[in-house]
C-alpha cells in the first residue's frame, strides 16, 4: 500500500482518541475520518484536520480502519470495514464472550485482510526487551510467570455491565503476555476471586480482585493477580522465573523521581494505563501503518485473540465454579 494512508477511526473515547493522536502524529499515514455517533467528537476531528461522521458510511473511503469502539460493538464495526474490504486494526478483547470472538476471528479470516489486534503491551519497551531476552535463552527454561494487573478503582457500572468480566476486559492483556513470552498455550486455569468493596460487581458475576494459577502446555506455571483496588495507581508488573535467571518487568513510579525528608522516601504513582503504555500505544500505531506500507504480516492475529479469549473463557468458568476448568473444555 502507498503512504500516506487514509485511515479510519471508529470510536474516539478514551482509547480511541489516544490511537487518533498517534495516527496524526505519524507521517506515512492521514485520519481521514472520525466515526463516532456522539456529536462532542466532531470538534476533536477537526483538531486533527479529520471529517467527522456518526456512522459507517466513510469507511468506503479510506484504506484502513482502527476499531476502538466500545467492545459489544466490535462485531458490528470490524464486519462494516471486512464489508468495505478494508484492513483493520482493532481494540481488544475482539468479542464479549468466546463465541463472538470465534465468530468474528473466522469472518476476518475468511475475508483475507491485514488484522491486528491491540495487545499494546508486546510494544512496550520493556516487555520487548524481556520477550528477546526470553528467545535468547537468556533465562533458560521457563518454570514460573508472575502477571499482575491493578487498576486504581473499579470501572463504573455502565462499563462493568457490557465488559465481559475482570478476565476478559483486564486479565486479557496478561493472558497475552503468558501466552506471548512463553511462546506456549496455557492448558489449564483455576481462578478465584472476590467482590471486594464494589457490591454492584456481584450483579455481573464480576469481582473487584481476581487470581488464576495457569499451567502452561509444557509443564510451567503461571499466575495472574488482577484488581480493581490499587487505590496508589497503576500497577502493572511482570516477573519471569527460569532454570538460569529470572527479570521482572514494570514499574511503579511516574515521573520516576523519589523524594526524601523527614518523614521518609515519597513518589507518585504511575496514575493509569494511557502514561504507562504511552510509548507502546505510539509504536503500535506506527508499526501497524508500517506493516501495511510494506505489506508486512501481523503481529498480534485473530487467532492471538482468540487464543486469549478462551483462556479469559476458562478463567471466568473457574472462578463461577469454584474449580479448575481446562482450555477450551470442562
Ligand atoms: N489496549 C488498551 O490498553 C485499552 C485501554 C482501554 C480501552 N481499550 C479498549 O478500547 C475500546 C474502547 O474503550 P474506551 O475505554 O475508549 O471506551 P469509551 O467508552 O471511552 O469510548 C468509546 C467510544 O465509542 C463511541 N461509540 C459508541 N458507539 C459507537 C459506534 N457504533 N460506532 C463508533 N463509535 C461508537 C462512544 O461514543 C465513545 O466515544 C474497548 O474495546 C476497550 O476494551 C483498550
Amino acid at each position: 500500500m502507498r503512504a500516506p494512508l487514509r485511515l479510519a477511526v471508529v470510536g474516539a473515547g478514551r482509547m480511541g482518541r489516544r490511537h487518533a493522536e498517534n495516527l496524526a502524529a505519524t507521517s506515512a499515514c492521514r485520519v481521514a475520518w472520525i466515526v463516532d455517533p456522539d456529536a462532542s467528537a466532531r470538534a476533536f476531528a477537526a483538531g486533527l484536520g479529520a471529517g467527522w461522521a456518526p456512522d459507517y458510511t466513510p469507511l468506503r473511503d479510506v484504506d484502513a480502519v482502527v476499531c476502538v469502539c466500545p467492545t459489544a460493538l466490535h462485531p458490528q464495526a470490524v464486519g462494516a470495514a471486512l464489508d468495505a474490504g478494508k484492513d483493520v486494526f482493532c481494540e481488544k478483547p475482539l468479542a464479549l464472550g468466546l463465541d463472538a470472538t470465534r465468530a468474528l476471528a473466522e469472518r476476518v479470516g475468511a475475508s483475507g485482510r491485514y488484522f491486528q489486534i491491540g495487545f499494546m503491551r508486546r510494544y512496550d519497551p520493556a516487555y520487548a526487551a524481556a520477550w528477546r531476552e526470553v528467545r535468547a535463552g537468556g533465562l533458560g527454561r521457563l518454570r514460573h510467570l508472575l502477571a499482575v494487573s491493578r487498576d486504581p478503582q473499579p470501572p463504573p457500572e455502565s462499563y462493568v455491565r457490557v465488559s465481559g468480566g475482570i478476565f476478559l476486559d483486564l486479565g486479557i492483556h496478561d493472558i497475552d503476555l503468558l501466552r506471548w513470552l512463553s511462546d506456549e498455550e496455557i492448558v489449564e486455569v483455576h481462578a478465584q476471586g472476590n467482590v471486594g468493596e464494589a457490591a454492584y460487581l456481584a450483579r455481573y458475576g464480576d469481582v473487584e480482585e481476581a487470581q488464576a494459577l495457569v499451567r502452561f502446555a509444557g509443564g510451567a506455571t503461571g499466575t495472574m493477580l488482577l484488581s480493581r483496588a490499587s487505590l496508589y495507581g497503576y500497577d502493572v508488573r511482570t516477573e519471569l522465573w527460569g532454570t538460569a535467571g529470572s527479570l521482572a518487568v514494570g514499574y511503579l513510579r511516574e515521573p520516576a523521581v523519589l523524594r526524601g525528608d523527614r518523614s521518609g522516601l515519597h513518589a507518585q504513582a504511575v496514575p493509569g494505563f494511557l502514561e504507562r503504555f504511552a510509548e507502546a500505544y505510539r509504536l503500535e500505531m506506527a508499526d501497524f501503518v508500517a506493516r501495511l506500507v510494506d505489506g508486512r504480516p501481523s503481529p498480534a492475529t485473530e487467532a492471538d485473540a482468540v487464543a486469549a479469549a478462551a483462556v479469559a473463557d476458562a478463567c471466568q468458568r473457574s472462578l463461577r465454579e469454584g474449580r479448575p476448568a481446562r482450555i477450551g473444555g470442562a
